[in-house]
């Protein structure tokens, strides 16, 4: 895992939507947030998104297991970024009022773990506010192709990050779900073609970026189907959204 965020730490940033997502992922935590409590970033990457809610006037420290990705947030956030596993936090116990994750948990850590550890650190009453990488989808043709190769290349649902299968894994640590919040819907236009492409280079599909040799003919044959689908050079339109899930320490 953290070899492979290391090999793509240099073009992490632009190949995944640069300053516009990582402003829009500020804008939406930020009015959840307390300015006058720092903020811990769990799994910053880069600090591309740290960087905005800095920008914002919050004060960001973060972790991260990829020492490739922490040069970056080194660069913008200084000496307030540590390599640190967010399953074993290098941060004292109950010291923490808030803390982010965006993107994170469906990236390789084992959730029970994060959960288990935030619940460590945060004070009662704290919140954890996690951007998921899987965030409100369309439920049309393209869409279910592509659930559909996920479910195959993720059958135990390791790399989900969705409400309903964080909820119960926080919830066993002490950590409530109040819902999500800051929704942020984007439409854009896309076509089968366009879909399957993408889909085969591993690189807008989530769950395919780090494709094993036997996940091939499954990505393989979900491109197949995007292709045979009616008007596959048509875009279809299709409206997403990110929001944020809140998690509460109990008091
Ligand atoms: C998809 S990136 C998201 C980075 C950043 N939060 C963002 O939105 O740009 C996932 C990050 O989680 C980190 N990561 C994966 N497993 C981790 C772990 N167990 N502990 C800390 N960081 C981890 C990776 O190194 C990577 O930087």
């Amino acid at each position: 895992m953290t070899a492979a965020f290391d090999a793509i730490a240099p073009t992490y940033d632009a190949s995944r939507g640069g300053t516009a997502r990582a402003a829009g992922f500020a804008g939406q935590l930020a009015p959840l947030l307390d300015p006058a409590e720092p903020v811990l970033d769990i799994g910053v990457g880069t600090g591309i998104v740290a960087a905005e809610l800095a920008a914002l006037g919050h004060r960001v420290y973060g972790v991260d297991l990829s020492p490739g990705m922490l040069a970056h947030a080194r660069e913008r956030l200084g000496a307030r970024v540590a390599v640190g596993d967010a399953g074993r936090l290098p941060v004292r116990t109950a010291s923490v009022a808030q803390a982010v994750s965006t993107w994170l948990l469906h990236a390789g850590p084992d959730p029970r773990a994060v959960f288990r550890e935030v619940a460590r650190v945060l004070r009662p009453g704290g919140r954890y506010l996690v951007i998921p990488a899987r965030g409100r989808q369309p439920d049309d043709d393209i869409g279910r192709i592509v659930r559909a190769l996920e479910a195959r290349l993720d059958p135990a649902a390791t790399r989900q990050d969705a409400p309903d299968v964080l909820t119960p894994l926080a919830a066993a640590h002490g950590l409530t779900y109040e819902g999500p919040a800051g929704e942020r819907p984007t439409v854009f236009r896309v076509s089968p073609t366009a879909m399957a492409d993408s889909i085969a280079t591993g690189r807008l599909f989530t769950g395919a970026w780090q494709l094993r040799d036997e996940d091939l003919p499954l990505v393989a044959d979900a491109c197949d189907r995007l292709r045979a689908l009616p008007d596959p050079d048509v875009p279809r339109v299709r409206e997403m959204a990110d929001f944020v899930m809140v998690f509460r320490r109990e008091e």
